[in-house]
């Protein structure tokens, strides 16, 4: 069985998952207005709602079917939500899951509010079940997806940052929503350390997309990162060997720069940190129920074209 056919056989994740669908359709649609509005179109554009299912996964099997389950995941899918919607605005990002993003089409002010609505949303989901503990930690994650944020802002077009800083930059980012996500879900800290790791290695691999993936597949447009400048692990390695790529990541302009990029290698450089990650996740797991779905989920992070 492949990695998608395992997570996707979890008894009982299809139910959740609808059950996720509805309430995060009633959650956005609670206040009428145009926030609310852009909260839907969000939501209808789609995703993998892989968050939601990280919570799933964590939760012991007796407790899945729980509201506090659904809750859980409610929330960490409407912070992800928020922060996409404020991530667009401050990457300059026109296409997200295939359609035009918040700010593109309703201007800036309209992404800036409904972002901060989606975030309320969210606490108010999980403040709904009394689990502080649970509030407390997507608070952290969230405090944390600013801070990483504001930490690429200051990386913006310095070719030479380390591999350390954009590691740092991932873990913030990323990392710390996916292991809010396992430590809601399990409702014990110990699934933290396999989250973050499997979020690091999603972020890379979505900083190799970013190079090679093409909009078809992944609903975004392609080479956003090098154009605004961010160094992500292909880039920071690719500038390392091209000088070419070292100019383009520095803001000026340079035709043909992400065909560069791939000539150096850089790419498959970066995968083997990915895989690196996966592989760390895979270490951090001790006897979890359902082991053989999260192990496959550190597969799926990496192997994916969307
Ligand atoms: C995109 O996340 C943002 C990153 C952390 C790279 P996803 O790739 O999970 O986005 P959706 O929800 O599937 O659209
Ligand atoms: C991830 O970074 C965004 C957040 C975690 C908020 P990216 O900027 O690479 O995500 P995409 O590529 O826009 O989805
Ligand atoms: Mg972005
Ligand atoms: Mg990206």
């Amino acid at each position: 069985m492949n990695a998608l056919a395992t997570v996707r056989s979890a008894p009982g994740l299809d139910e959740f998952l609808d059950r996720l669908e509805d309430r995060l359709q009633d959650s956005v649609q609670s206040h009428p207005g145009l926030v609310g509005a852009i909260g839907s179109d969000t939501l209808s554009a789609g995703g993998k709602r892989l968050r939601p299912v990280l919570v799933f996964l964590c939760t012991p099997p007796g407790r899945r079917a729980d509201e506090r389950a659904v809750a859980g995941g409610t929330a960490v899918e409407l912070v992800h939500m928020a922060t996409l919607v404020h991530d667009d605005l401050l990457d300059g990002a026109d296409l997200r899951r295939g359609r035009p993003t918040a700010w593109a089409e309703h201007g800036e002010d309209a992404a800036k509010a409904a972002g901060d609505y989606l975030f309320a949303r969210a606490f108010a989901e999980l403040a709904g079940t009394g689990d502080v503990h649970g509030v407390t930690v997507l608070a952290g994650a969230a405090l944390a997806l600013a801070r990483g944020e504001a930490l690429q802002r200051r990386q913006a077009f310095r070719p030479e940052t380390t591999v350390d800083e954009y590691l740092a930059r991932c873990s913030l980012k990323t990392g710390k929503l996916f292991e809010a996500a396992c430590v809601i879900g399990a409702g014990r800290p110990e699934l933290g350390a396999f989250g973050l790791a499997l979020g690091i290695a999603f972020q890379i691999a979505d900083d190799i997309l970013d190079c090679t993936g093409d909009f078809d597949t992944t609903g975004k447009a392609p080479g956003v990162d090098l154009r605004d400048g961010t160094p992500t692990l292909p880039l920071i390695l690719a500038a390392r060997e091209d000088a070419g790529v070292r100019q383009a990541l520095a803001g000026e302009p340079v035709a043909g720069a992400l065909e560069l990029v791939v000539a150096t290698g850089a790419i498959v450089t970066a995968r083997s940190f990915a895989l690196e990650y996966a592989a760390r996740a895979r270490v951090a797991l001790d006897g979890e129920p359902d082991r053989a779905s999260l192990e496959a989920l550190t597969h799926l992070v990496v192997d994916r074209d969307a």
